[in-house]
């Protein structure tokens, strides 16, 4: 990774916030040089059933900010999410800061601008973020730098954020004893995750990696931090030199078990337009259903 200018000698502060109702951590990291700060998946709270939304998860990480007294300079979000939705604008209008995706979101929009039929007033150029990052651009949180590291696999828009000697993969990697995320979506290929995690496992071997996701597998305690080293020996799914081809049949044949997310329809919706509700044509917020469309 000597193309990159990562520093292992700068380490960022950082905090988790674990939402149990979707198994989602998201993070504020802190510029160790400064008191500028980063937020990584923000969760919305839903009752889909209800058609509610609350924000007390986007509330906790708003009042840490506040509490430290940082300043927010960007919202990322690793990928677009299928399994929860943003609170990303929520906390922009709370504290500022600039949201951000990989511009691998255009094709991401593509795909579910068709399968949720949306009109022309739906812009599938990553318009409605305000940072669209490329694999290798580098942005700074304060005074440290963060490489944007493109990792696809699991969808087309997934990056890696390495931010000095920590690495925010999204949901490229779960816990060694979790494995990888499914890679059955649209825009998904098991085989392009596969050479993804390798990049992640090619960072130095004590960079520090921090999970989106974790489902205390066997009954364990819910963990969301492990290291390259770790992973590179351990992970169930890719460790221990396991080859692309084991790798590529293995998760094939898992995700054609896997039932699909319960929060699917309503998170495409509000995560491909940056974490905004769509509305209907008297401005509400209102969501879709396409019926066997997905
Ligand atoms: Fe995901």
């Amino acid at each position: 990774m000597t193309d990159y200018p990562i520093d292992m000698s700068v380490a960022p502060i950082v905090t988790p916030f674990f939402d149990p109702a979707t198994h989602t951590i998201s993070y504020v990291v802190r510029d160790p040089g400064s008191t500028a700060c980063a937020v990584v998946d923000s969760v919305m709270d839903i009752d889909y059933a209800a058609g509610r939304i609350t924000y007390d998860h986007a509330d906790a990480i708003i009042a840490h900010i506040r509490e430290h007294g940082l300043t927010l300079e960007w919202i990322i979000e690793t990928h677009v999410h299928a399994d929860h939705l943003s609170a990303a604008p929520y906390i922009q209008a709370a504290l500022g800061g600039r949201i951000g995706i990989g511009d691998g979101i255009m094709v991401v929009q593509d795909t579910f601008g068709k399968i949720f039929n949306e009109g022309t007033e739906f812009q599938r150029d990553g318009s409605q973020f305000d940072a669209l990052f490329k694999d290798g651009d580098v942005y700074h949180v304060g005074t440290m730098p963060v490489v944007a590291l493109h990792t696809p696999g699991h969808t087309p828009a997934c990056m890696t954020h390495v931010m000095g000697d920590a690495a925010f993969v999204g949901d490229t990697l779960f816990m060694p004893d979790g494995g990888s995320a499914r890679a059955d979506f649209p825009g998904g290929d098991a085989g392009v995750l596969y050479d993804s995690i390798q990049k992640v496992l090619s960072l130095p071997d004590a960079t520090r990696l921090f999970m989106c996701h974790d489902y205390g597998p066997n009954g364990r305690e819910i963990r969301w931090e492990t290291t390259v080293a770790e992973e590179r020996a351990h992970n169930i799914h890719v460790g221990g030199g396991k080859t692309r081809a084991e790798f590529v049949a293995f998760r094939t044949a898992r995700d054609a078990t896997l039932a699909v997310p319960q929060l699917i329809i309503p998170s495409l919706q509000v995560n491909m337009r940056a974490g905004v509700m769509p509305t209907d044509k008297d401005g509400r917020p209102m969501l879709k259903v396409p019926v066997n469309g997905l």
